[in-house]
């Protein structure tokens, strides 16, 4: 296993430790999340989950847990998800597996919202890309709204889970609030994988030469 899985299944270890019987837990997306999930299944606790993908539903039923729709749920004590990159102001870029705005609403409804990733995820600024979820609804007219943040390319993929399109904005982030303030005022912009610092309850890096450690809390 290389530098950067090990990392990964460092922080994923340490995150299944604080899961405790009776939770109600998010389950994010990704091969980050792969490792949280037989980590928790192994220390079997008595939880309920709602998953942020269809990938992360059926791994999670097929190791025993109890996923349930994520309908009538309206709070969730722990999600854990990873992320593409983390600056050290805790804004975060995800999405690369086109997941983000499920991921968005999960971590939103959660009481904590730990994200886990392997150190060279931590990086001084986030860059792009920034993925998008669009409406094909509109699609030319949203694009032209959005190059004026620079170059935007649809990528060639499955549509999301709720049917839309998936997009990369290559343009500079630059302030990642005046951004995701700029595309979340674009109406076709279903979501958008700038997350802000205010979701963030820790973030765990795992693969350093101490193990895993815990980013500082900049508020
Ligand atoms: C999925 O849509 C993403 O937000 C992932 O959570 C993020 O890209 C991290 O993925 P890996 O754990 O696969 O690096």
């Amino acid at each position: 296993m290389d530098a950067s899985e090990a990392g990964k299944r460092q922080a994923a270890e340490a995150a299944a430790s604080l899961v405790e019987d009776g939770m109600v837990l998010g389950l994010g997306t990704g091969s980050t999340v792969a490792y949280f999930l037989p980590a928790v299944a192994t220390r079997g606790p008595r939880v309920r989950c709602v998953a942020t993908s269809l990938g992360t539903e059926r791994a999670a039923r097929t190791l025993g847990l109890v996923v349930e729709p994520f309908e009538s749920l309206d709070r969730l004590d722990l999600a854990v998800d990873s992320a593409d990159q983390v600056a050290p102001d805790r804004w975060l870029v995800k999405g690369g597996g086109g997941a983000h705005t499920r991921e968005k609403i999960v971590a939103a409804a959660a009481s904590r919202f730990l994200v886990i990733v392997s150190s060279e995820k931590v990086v001084p600024a986030l860059r792009p890309p920034v993925p998008l979820e669009l409406m094909r609804f509109g699609l030319a007219a949203t694009l032209r709204r959005i190059w004026e943040r620079g170059p935007v390319r649809l990528r060639e993929a499955e549509p999301t889970p709720d049917v839309n399109l998936q997009a990369d904005l290559a343009g500079e982030v630059g302030d990642p609030a005046e951004l995701a303030a700029a595309l979340d005022a674009i109406p076709g912009v279903v979501g958008h994988g700038l997350f802000d610092p205010s979701l963030v309850s820790d973030v765990l890096v795992g693969g350093e030469p101490g193990g895993v450690r815990r980013l500082p809390d900049p508020r």
